[in-house]
């Protein structure tokens, strides 16, 4: 069975095939389908963007369709920056410019009203219109500075909870075996190995 992922980001892509290895699925992705142009991210929560760019993919290709959207939820910012993490300090920020908006804008927050989360939404889109979503999620807190080199994004200045390191500081492997990702990829797993035996039987 086909599944398209409608990202052509090749860590995401790469990810999402060593943990669905073992499933008789075949991943594709955008690269696959270089004429499907862009789908632009401008819902208000990580499900509407998670939805819209899955139900986009699957109406254009008629296969089952896969998408993500994810960022960090900041209890003291009233959960921003949200589905804006990407592009906070402006449309295209780079990570630095982010994370220096993020702590500027957190310098008055003393460590203990620092709480933050990691979410990560999985949206899974069937040619019958069947939708669902997965989702993930990640506490931790801001760090007063930037620390590690590791990761992307605001991975310098999140402490997980029950860690001293920031994710930045982590190996990768350890990141990805506690990440928001990671957890709801491990949802979807579960669903599509149902689905996959569904399928299965369906044929036979
Ligand atoms: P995307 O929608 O998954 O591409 O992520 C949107 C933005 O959220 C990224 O550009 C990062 O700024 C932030 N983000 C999401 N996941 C992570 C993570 O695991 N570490 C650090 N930043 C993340």
């Amino acid at each position: 069975m086909q599944i398209v992922l409608a990202s052509k980001n090749k860590k995401k892509i790469q990810e999402l095939k060593r943990i669905l290895g073992d499933l008789s699925i075949e991943l594709l992705s955008l690269d696959n389908f270089p004429n499907l142009g862009e789908i632009v991210e401008d819902g208000y929560t990580f499900e509407e963007n998670a939805l819209k760019k899955a139900r986009y993919v699957k109406q254009k290709t008629g296969l089952p369709a896969l998408a993500d959207d994810s960022g960090l939820e900041v209890e003291a910012l009233g959960g921003r920056p949200g589905v804006f993490s990407a592009r906070y300090a402006g449309e295209h920020a780079s990570d630095e410019e982010n994370i220096k908006k993020l702590l500027m804008e957190m310098r008055e927050i003393p460590e203990d009203k620092r709480q933050a989360r990691f979410v990560c939404c999985i949206a899974l889109v069937l040619p019958n219109e069947e939708e669902k979503v997965f989702w993930g999620y990640v506490n931790g807190k801001i760090t007063m500075e930037p620390r590690g080199n590791s990761g992307f994004g605001y991975d310098p200045v999140f402490v997980p909870e029950g860690y001293t390191l920031t994710f930045a500081e982590m190996p990768l492997e350890e990141k990805d075996r506690i990440s928001h990702r990671r957890i709801a990829i491990d949802k979807l797993k579960q669903h599509l190995v149902k689905f996959t035996q569904l399928y299965k039987q369906n044929l036979s």
